[in-house]
Protein backbone atom coordinates (compact mmCIF):
# COMPACT_ATOMS: atom_id res chain seq x y z
CA UNK A 1 0.00 0.00 0.00
CA UNK A 2 1.34 3.29 -0.90
CA UNK A 3 2.42 6.16 1.68
CA UNK A 4 -1.08 8.24 0.68
CA UNK A 5 -3.37 5.43 0.72
CA UNK A 6 -6.64 7.16 1.61
CA UNK A 7 -8.35 6.94 5.37
CA UNK A 8 -10.91 4.31 5.29
CA UNK A 9 -14.08 4.85 7.71
CA UNK A 10 -15.77 1.46 6.99
CA UNK A 11 -19.74 1.93 8.06
CA UNK A 12 -19.03 5.95 7.60
CA UNK A 13 -18.57 6.03 11.21
CA UNK A 14 -17.37 9.19 12.77
CA UNK A 15 -17.75 10.55 9.02
CA UNK A 16 -19.74 14.10 8.88
CA UNK A 17 -21.03 14.17 5.36
CA UNK A 18 -23.33 16.86 5.75
CA UNK A 19 -25.30 19.68 8.12
CA UNK A 20 -29.06 19.51 9.32
CA UNK A 21 -30.98 21.80 11.68
CA UNK A 22 -33.31 18.68 12.25
CA UNK A 23 -32.26 16.97 15.44
CA UNK A 24 -28.69 16.04 17.00
CA UNK A 25 -27.31 14.14 19.73
CA UNK A 26 -25.29 15.76 22.63
CA UNK A 27 -22.94 13.57 23.07
CA UNK A 28 -21.36 15.71 26.60
CA UNK A 29 -24.86 15.27 27.97
CA UNK A 30 -26.25 12.15 26.22
CA UNK A 31 -29.23 14.20 24.98
CA UNK A 32 -30.95 14.41 21.96
CA UNK A 33 -32.96 17.15 20.56
CA UNK A 34 -35.65 17.79 17.80
CA UNK A 35 -35.55 21.26 16.64
CA UNK A 36 -33.96 22.20 19.28
CA UNK A 37 -35.99 20.79 22.24
CA UNK A 38 -35.16 17.85 24.62
CA UNK A 39 -37.05 15.01 23.24
CA UNK A 40 -37.60 13.68 26.57
CA UNK A 41 -39.79 16.80 27.14
CA UNK A 42 -41.69 16.38 24.29
CA UNK A 43 -42.17 13.20 25.09
CA UNK A 44 -43.84 14.04 28.33
CA UNK A 45 -45.66 16.81 27.13
CA UNK A 46 -46.77 16.88 23.47
CA UNK A 47 -48.50 14.85 21.44
CA UNK A 48 -46.77 12.41 18.51
CA UNK A 49 -49.07 15.11 15.74
CA UNK A 50 -47.11 17.92 17.30
CA UNK A 51 -43.82 16.23 17.21
CA UNK A 52 -44.68 15.78 13.48
CA UNK A 53 -45.53 19.14 12.99
CA UNK A 54 -42.62 20.31 14.46
CA UNK A 55 -40.31 18.41 12.38
CA UNK A 56 -41.80 19.11 8.95
CA UNK A 57 -42.26 22.85 10.08
CA UNK A 58 -39.56 23.34 12.48
CA UNK A 59 -42.06 24.58 14.55
CA UNK A 60 -44.52 22.94 17.47
CA UNK A 61 -48.21 24.20 15.82
CA UNK A 62 -50.41 26.68 17.62
CA UNK A 63 -53.53 25.62 18.18
CA UNK A 64 -55.20 26.17 15.16
CA UNK A 65 -52.42 24.78 13.30
CA UNK A 66 -52.98 21.67 15.54
CA UNK A 67 -56.17 21.26 14.51
CA UNK A 68 -55.59 21.78 10.49
CA UNK A 69 -53.49 19.07 10.48
CA UNK A 70 -55.36 16.52 12.74
CA UNK A 71 -58.02 17.48 10.17
CA UNK A 72 -55.97 16.71 6.97
CA UNK A 73 -54.29 13.54 8.66
CA UNK A 74 -57.79 12.16 9.55
CA UNK A 75 -59.07 12.79 6.09
CA UNK A 76 -56.13 10.87 4.78
CA UNK A 77 -56.67 8.03 6.80
CA UNK A 78 -58.78 5.77 4.64
CA UNK A 79 -57.27 3.49 1.92
CA UNK A 80 -58.60 2.92 -1.35
CA UNK A 81 -60.10 -0.11 -3.02
CA UNK A 82 -57.34 -0.86 -5.33
CA UNK A 83 -54.10 -0.96 -2.16
CA UNK A 84 -56.33 -2.68 0.32
CA UNK A 85 -56.82 -5.50 -2.42
CA UNK A 86 -53.10 -5.45 -3.30
CA UNK A 87 -52.34 -5.64 0.25
CA UNK A 88 -54.72 -8.78 1.00
CA UNK A 89 -53.52 -10.77 -1.78
CA UNK A 90 -49.71 -10.81 -0.66
CA UNK A 91 -48.98 -14.29 0.61
CA UNK A 92 -49.30 -14.43 4.95
CA UNK A 93 -45.99 -15.87 4.70
CA UNK A 94 -43.78 -12.40 3.96
CA UNK A 95 -43.09 -10.34 6.86
CA UNK A 96 -45.05 -7.53 7.51
CA UNK A 97 -42.36 -4.92 6.42
CA UNK A 98 -42.48 -6.87 3.19
CA UNK A 99 -46.35 -5.59 3.05
CA UNK A 100 -45.38 -2.18 3.86
CA UNK A 101 -42.62 -1.41 1.43
CA UNK A 102 -44.63 -2.94 -1.06
CA UNK A 103 -47.38 -0.14 0.23
CA UNK A 104 -45.03 2.81 0.05
CA UNK A 105 -44.20 1.93 -3.34
CA UNK A 106 -48.02 0.75 -4.55
CA UNK A 107 -49.23 4.43 -2.65
CA UNK A 108 -46.22 6.28 -4.69
CA UNK A 109 -47.84 4.79 -8.21
CA UNK A 110 -51.23 5.86 -7.21
CA UNK A 111 -50.48 9.34 -5.79
CA UNK A 112 -52.05 12.04 -8.37
CA UNK A 113 -49.64 14.78 -6.70
CA UNK A 114 -48.39 16.05 -9.42
CA UNK A 115 -44.24 14.71 -9.18
CA UNK A 116 -42.22 17.87 -9.14
CA UNK A 117 -40.01 17.51 -5.97
CA UNK A 118 -41.76 21.00 -4.77
CA UNK A 119 -41.95 21.17 -0.87
CA UNK A 120 -45.49 21.86 -1.07
CA UNK A 121 -45.79 18.64 -3.16
CA UNK A 122 -43.68 16.45 -0.78
CA UNK A 123 -45.75 17.59 2.07
CA UNK A 124 -48.76 16.32 0.75
CA UNK A 125 -47.47 13.14 0.24
CA UNK A 126 -46.02 13.11 3.95
CA UNK A 127 -48.96 13.58 5.41
CA UNK A 128 -50.39 10.79 2.93
CA UNK A 129 -47.99 8.51 4.27
CA UNK A 130 -47.93 9.38 7.76
CA UNK A 131 -52.04 8.91 7.49
CA UNK A 132 -51.95 5.75 5.74
CA UNK A 133 -49.35 3.46 7.19
CA UNK A 134 -50.96 2.73 9.85
CA UNK A 135 -54.29 1.77 8.27
CA UNK A 136 -51.76 -1.02 5.95
CA UNK A 137 -49.99 -2.25 9.72
CA UNK A 138 -53.47 -2.61 11.48
CA UNK A 139 -55.52 -4.09 8.56
CA UNK A 140 -51.87 -6.47 8.10
CA UNK A 141 -52.39 -7.67 11.73
CA UNK A 142 -55.50 -8.40 11.64
CA UNK A 143 -55.33 -10.37 8.81
CA UNK A 144 -52.60 -12.15 10.05
CA UNK A 145 -55.17 -13.39 13.03
CA UNK A 146 -57.75 -14.44 10.14
CA UNK A 147 -59.87 -10.89 11.28
CA UNK A 148 -61.25 -8.02 8.92
CA UNK A 149 -60.01 -4.64 8.72
CA UNK A 150 -61.25 -2.23 10.76
CA UNK A 151 -62.04 1.17 9.67
CA UNK A 152 -60.24 4.62 10.65
CA UNK A 153 -61.54 6.27 13.16
CA UNK A 154 -62.12 9.89 12.44
CA UNK A 155 -62.79 11.16 16.11
CA UNK A 156 -59.97 9.63 17.41
CA UNK A 157 -56.05 10.93 18.23
CA UNK A 158 -53.22 9.44 15.48
CA UNK A 159 -52.21 6.45 18.84
CA UNK A 160 -55.96 6.02 19.22
CA UNK A 161 -57.46 4.94 16.45
CA UNK A 162 -53.93 2.73 15.91
CA UNK A 163 -55.34 0.55 18.60
CA UNK A 164 -58.89 0.78 17.11
CA UNK A 165 -57.58 -0.71 13.81
CA UNK A 166 -55.91 -3.05 14.99
CA UNK A 167 -58.19 -4.71 18.05
CA UNK A 168 -61.45 -3.08 17.80
CA UNK A 169 -60.89 -0.88 21.41
CA UNK A 170 -58.78 1.50 22.44
CA UNK A 171 -56.80 0.44 25.60
CA UNK A 172 -56.69 2.40 28.86
CA UNK A 173 -54.98 6.49 28.96
CA UNK A 174 -51.66 5.12 30.26
CA UNK A 175 -51.17 2.44 27.51
CA UNK A 176 -51.83 4.53 25.00
CA UNK A 177 -50.05 7.12 26.30
CA UNK A 178 -46.95 4.50 26.65
CA UNK A 179 -47.57 3.82 22.83
CA UNK A 180 -47.41 7.73 21.90
CA UNK A 181 -43.97 8.08 24.08
CA UNK A 182 -42.51 5.33 21.78
CA UNK A 183 -43.82 7.04 18.66
CA UNK A 184 -42.08 10.28 19.61
CA UNK A 185 -38.62 8.88 20.73
CA UNK A 186 -38.60 6.92 17.98
CA UNK A 187 -39.92 9.74 15.18
CA UNK A 188 -36.09 11.13 14.57
CA UNK A 189 -32.41 10.52 14.82
CA UNK A 190 -30.52 12.42 12.93
CA UNK A 191 -28.12 10.47 10.03
CA UNK A 192 -29.16 6.75 11.01
CA UNK A 193 -29.16 4.01 8.33
CA UNK A 194 -32.03 4.13 7.15
CA UNK A 195 -32.30 8.10 6.97
CA UNK A 196 -29.39 8.49 5.25
CA UNK A 197 -30.67 5.74 2.88
CA UNK A 198 -33.75 8.32 2.10
CA UNK A 199 -31.06 10.88 1.64
CA UNK A 200 -29.15 9.14 -0.57
CA UNK A 201 -32.20 8.34 -2.76
CA UNK A 202 -33.10 12.05 -2.84
CA UNK A 203 -30.06 12.80 -3.71
CA UNK A 204 -30.29 11.80 -7.14
CA UNK A 205 -33.59 13.31 -7.42
CA UNK A 206 -35.85 10.65 -7.15
CA UNK A 207 -39.07 11.11 -5.88
CA UNK A 208 -40.04 10.72 -2.15
CA UNK A 209 -41.45 7.55 -2.00
CA UNK A 210 -38.92 5.90 -3.89
CA UNK A 211 -36.49 6.88 -0.96
CA UNK A 212 -38.85 5.60 1.56
CA UNK A 213 -39.24 2.53 -0.13
CA UNK A 214 -35.71 2.30 0.16
CA UNK A 215 -35.67 3.64 4.06
CA UNK A 216 -38.21 1.04 5.01
CA UNK A 217 -36.24 -1.81 3.57
CA UNK A 218 -32.51 0.07 5.46
CA UNK A 219 -35.09 -0.33 8.61
CA UNK A 220 -36.11 -3.99 8.70
CA UNK A 221 -32.73 -5.42 9.12
CA UNK A 222 -31.86 -6.51 12.77
CA UNK A 223 -28.97 -4.13 13.64
CA UNK A 224 -31.42 -1.20 13.25
CA UNK A 225 -35.34 -0.92 13.51
CA UNK A 226 -35.99 -5.03 13.07
CA UNK A 227 -33.84 -4.77 16.68
CA UNK A 228 -37.04 -4.29 18.49
CA UNK A 229 -38.93 -7.61 17.15
CA UNK A 230 -35.21 -9.26 17.69
CA UNK A 231 -35.44 -8.53 21.45
CA UNK A 232 -38.68 -10.20 22.08
CA UNK A 233 -37.38 -13.39 20.16
CA UNK A 234 -34.24 -13.08 22.31
CA UNK A 235 -36.32 -12.93 25.03
CA UNK A 236 -38.70 -16.15 24.58
CA UNK A 237 -35.29 -18.20 23.76
CA UNK A 238 -34.06 -17.29 27.24
CA UNK A 239 -37.41 -17.95 29.05
CA UNK A 240 -36.48 -17.86 32.28
CA UNK A 241 -34.89 -14.50 34.22
CA UNK A 242 -32.50 -17.41 36.24
CA UNK A 243 -31.18 -18.35 32.66
CA UNK A 244 -30.28 -14.80 31.86
CA UNK A 245 -26.74 -15.04 32.41
CA UNK A 246 -26.06 -18.12 31.60
CA UNK A 247 -27.65 -17.74 28.40
CA UNK A 248 -25.80 -14.45 27.78
CA UNK A 249 -22.09 -15.80 28.51
CA UNK A 250 -23.23 -18.55 25.74
CA UNK A 251 -24.24 -15.89 23.21
CA UNK A 252 -21.23 -13.81 23.50
CA UNK A 253 -19.19 -17.22 23.41
CA UNK A 254 -20.62 -17.83 20.20
CA UNK A 255 -20.21 -13.78 19.22
CA UNK A 256 -23.50 -13.36 18.92
CA UNK A 257 -25.06 -9.54 18.75
CA UNK A 258 -27.45 -9.08 21.73
CA UNK A 259 -30.28 -7.79 20.77
CA UNK A 260 -31.38 -4.17 21.84
CA UNK A 261 -27.71 -3.53 23.27
CA UNK A 262 -25.53 -1.36 21.97
CA UNK A 263 -25.19 2.13 19.58
CA UNK A 264 -23.06 3.64 16.72
CA UNK A 265 -23.44 6.82 18.03
CA UNK A 266 -24.52 6.72 21.99
CA UNK A 267 -21.56 4.72 24.02
CA UNK A 268 -22.57 5.43 27.81
CA UNK A 269 -26.52 4.82 27.41
CA UNK A 270 -29.31 6.10 24.31
CA UNK A 271 -30.88 9.38 25.84
CA UNK A 272 -34.39 7.53 24.85
CA UNK A 273 -34.24 4.73 27.51
CA UNK A 274 -34.72 6.21 30.41
CA UNK A 275 -38.18 7.40 28.98
CA UNK A 276 -39.52 4.53 27.58
CA UNK A 277 -37.73 2.26 30.52
CA UNK A 278 -40.65 4.53 32.56
CA UNK A 279 -43.31 3.87 30.72
CA UNK A 280 -42.62 0.05 30.20
CA UNK A 281 -42.50 0.04 34.64
CA UNK A 282 -45.76 1.60 34.39
CA UNK A 283 -47.31 -1.08 32.16
CA UNK A 284 -45.80 -3.34 33.91
CA UNK A 285 -47.61 -2.01 37.13
CA UNK A 286 -50.56 -1.77 35.41
CA UNK A 287 -50.82 -5.51 34.03
CA UNK A 288 -50.37 -6.72 37.33
CA UNK A 289 -50.16 -10.27 36.01
CA UNK A 290 -47.79 -13.10 36.36
CA UNK A 291 -46.32 -13.66 32.63
CA UNK A 292 -46.03 -9.30 32.59
CA UNK A 293 -43.74 -9.91 35.53
CA UNK A 294 -41.54 -13.15 34.60
CA UNK A 295 -40.88 -10.93 31.01
CA UNK A 296 -40.19 -7.34 33.26
CA UNK A 297 -37.60 -9.46 35.50
CA UNK A 298 -35.80 -11.64 32.87
CA UNK A 299 -35.78 -7.96 30.72
CA UNK A 300 -34.22 -6.36 33.90
CA UNK A 301 -31.72 -9.60 34.76
CA UNK A 302 -30.82 -9.36 31.02
CA UNK A 303 -30.09 -5.76 30.78
CA UNK A 304 -28.19 -6.03 34.37
CA UNK A 305 -25.94 -8.82 33.36
CA UNK A 306 -24.91 -7.23 29.84
CA UNK A 307 -24.12 -4.23 31.79
CA UNK A 308 -22.20 -6.59 33.92
CA UNK A 309 -20.50 -8.11 31.37
CA UNK A 310 -19.82 -5.75 28.59
CA UNK A 311 -20.75 -2.46 30.08
CA UNK A 312 -23.15 -2.17 27.07
CA UNK A 313 -26.04 0.06 27.67
CA UNK A 314 -29.20 -1.11 26.32
CA UNK A 315 -31.25 1.11 23.12
CA UNK A 316 -34.63 2.51 22.41
CA UNK A 317 -35.33 -1.00 21.00
CA UNK A 318 -34.90 -2.88 24.49
CA UNK A 319 -37.63 -1.44 26.78
CA UNK A 320 -39.91 -0.59 23.11
CA UNK A 321 -39.95 -4.41 22.39
CA UNK A 322 -41.22 -5.37 25.62
CA UNK A 323 -43.69 -2.91 25.67
CA UNK A 324 -45.39 -3.03 21.98
CA UNK A 325 -45.73 -6.88 23.35
CA UNK A 326 -47.47 -6.17 26.68
CA UNK A 327 -50.16 -3.83 24.58
CA UNK A 328 -50.37 -7.12 22.92
CA UNK A 329 -49.14 -6.23 19.48
CA UNK A 330 -47.80 -9.59 17.02
CA UNK A 331 -44.11 -9.24 17.09
CA UNK A 332 -43.93 -9.16 13.47
CA UNK A 333 -45.33 -5.73 13.75
CA UNK A 334 -43.35 -3.99 16.07
CA UNK A 335 -40.75 -2.70 13.09
CA UNK A 336 -43.90 -1.46 11.42
CA UNK A 337 -44.76 0.62 14.08
CA UNK A 338 -41.68 2.10 14.13
CA UNK A 339 -41.94 3.18 10.46
CA UNK A 340 -45.33 4.68 11.54
CA UNK A 341 -43.10 6.90 13.70
CA UNK A 342 -39.68 6.96 11.51
CA UNK A 343 -42.08 8.11 8.38
CA UNK A 344 -41.84 11.85 9.85
CA UNK A 345 -37.75 11.90 10.22
CA UNK A 346 -36.98 10.56 6.61
CA UNK A 347 -39.35 12.78 5.55
CA UNK A 348 -38.14 15.91 7.17
CA UNK A 349 -35.01 15.09 5.73
CA UNK A 350 -35.71 14.07 2.19
CA UNK A 351 -37.32 17.87 2.11
CA UNK A 352 -33.90 19.17 4.10
CA UNK A 353 -31.97 17.26 1.10
CA UNK A 354 -33.88 18.68 -1.51
CA UNK A 355 -33.71 22.65 -0.28
CA UNK A 356 -29.07 22.06 -0.20
CA UNK A 357 -29.04 18.91 -2.67
CA UNK A 358 -25.85 17.58 -3.79
CA UNK A 359 -25.21 14.13 -5.04
CA UNK A 360 -24.37 11.37 -2.47
CA UNK A 361 -21.09 9.33 -4.01
CA UNK A 362 -18.62 7.99 -1.66
CA UNK A 363 -15.35 6.79 -2.91
CA UNK A 364 -13.97 3.66 -2.58
CA UNK A 365 -10.48 1.80 -2.42
CA UNK A 366 -9.79 -0.58 -4.48
CA UNK A 367 -8.41 -3.64 -3.53
CA UNK A 368 -9.11 -6.39 -6.30
CA UNK A 369 -6.77 -7.80 -8.36
CA UNK A 370 -4.47 -5.37 -10.65
CA UNK A 371 -5.61 -4.56 -13.73
CA UNK A 372 -4.80 -7.65 -16.31
CA UNK A 373 -6.04 -8.80 -19.97
CA UNK A 374 -8.89 -10.84 -20.79
CA UNK A 375 -7.94 -14.30 -21.62
CA UNK A 376 -8.94 -15.56 -25.19
CA UNK A 377 -12.60 -16.16 -25.16
CA UNK A 378 -13.40 -20.47 -24.61
CA UNK A 379 -14.36 -22.17 -28.15
CA UNK A 380 -18.02 -23.48 -27.73
N1 LIG B 1 -23.96 -7.37 21.53
C1 LIG B 1 -22.70 -7.82 21.69
N2 LIG B 1 -21.63 -7.06 21.45
C2 LIG B 1 -21.83 -5.80 21.04
C3 LIG B 1 -23.11 -5.28 20.85
C4 LIG B 1 -24.20 -6.12 21.10
N3 LIG B 1 -25.44 -5.69 20.94
N4 LIG B 1 -23.01 -4.00 20.42
C5 LIG B 1 -21.71 -3.73 20.35
N5 LIG B 1 -20.99 -4.82 20.70
C6 LIG B 1 -19.56 -4.95 20.76
C7 LIG B 1 -18.99 -5.15 19.37
O1 LIG B 1 -18.97 -6.51 18.99
C8 LIG B 1 -17.62 -4.58 19.54
O2 LIG B 1 -16.83 -5.52 20.22
P1 LIG B 1 -15.31 -5.76 19.76
O3 LIG B 1 -14.65 -4.42 19.86
O4 LIG B 1 -14.82 -6.76 20.73
O5 LIG B 1 -15.39 -6.26 18.35
C9 LIG B 1 -17.83 -3.42 20.51
O6 LIG B 1 -19.01 -3.74 21.23
C10 LIG B 1 -18.01 -2.07 19.89
O7 LIG B 1 -19.11 -2.09 19.05
P2 LIG B 1 -19.14 -1.11 17.81
O8 LIG B 1 -18.35 -1.74 16.74
O9 LIG B 1 -18.71 0.25 18.19
O10 LIG B 1 -20.67 -1.08 17.44
P3 LIG B 1 -21.22 -0.53 16.06
O11 LIG B 1 -21.29 0.92 16.13
O12 LIG B 1 -20.51 -1.10 14.89
O13 LIG B 1 -22.64 -1.20 16.05
C11 LIG B 1 -24.84 -1.68 16.55
C12 LIG B 1 -23.76 -0.60 16.60
C13 LIG B 1 -24.97 -2.21 15.11
C14 LIG B 1 -26.16 -1.01 16.95
C15 LIG B 1 -24.48 -2.82 17.52
O14 LIG B 1 -24.38 -2.29 18.82
C16 LIG B 1 -25.47 -3.96 17.45
O15 LIG B 1 -25.36 -4.83 16.59
N6 LIG B 1 -26.49 -3.97 18.38
C17 LIG B 1 -27.53 -4.98 18.32
C18 LIG B 1 -28.61 -4.60 17.33
C19 LIG B 1 -29.45 -3.45 17.82
O16 LIG B 1 -29.89 -3.42 18.95
N7 LIG B 1 -29.70 -2.49 16.91
C20 LIG B 1 -30.55 -1.34 17.20
C21 LIG B 1 -29.79 -0.04 17.06
S1 LIG B 1 -30.70 1.32 17.68
C22 LIG B 1 -31.99 1.60 16.61
O17 LIG B 1 -31.99 1.22 15.46
C23 LIG B 1 -33.19 2.31 17.20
Amino acid sequence: MSATAPEIHRGLAGVVVDTTEISTVIQETNSLTYRGYPVQELAARRSFEEVAHLLWHGELPDEAELRDFQARERALRPLDRTTAELLTGLPRTCHPMDVLRTAVSFLGAEDPTEDDGSPAANRTKSLTLLAKLPTVVAADHRRRRGLDPISPDPDLGYAENFFHMCFGEVPDPDTVRCFEISLVLYAEHSFNASTFTARVVTSTLSDLYSAVTAAVGALKGPLHGGANEAVMHMLEEIGDPDRAQEWLDGALAAKRKIMGFGHRVYKHGDSRVPIMQTALDRLVARAADPEATRLATLHTALRHAMLQRKGIHPNLDYPAGLAYHLMGFDTSTFTPIFVMSRITGWTAHITEQLAHNTLIRPLASYDGPHQRPVPTALRP
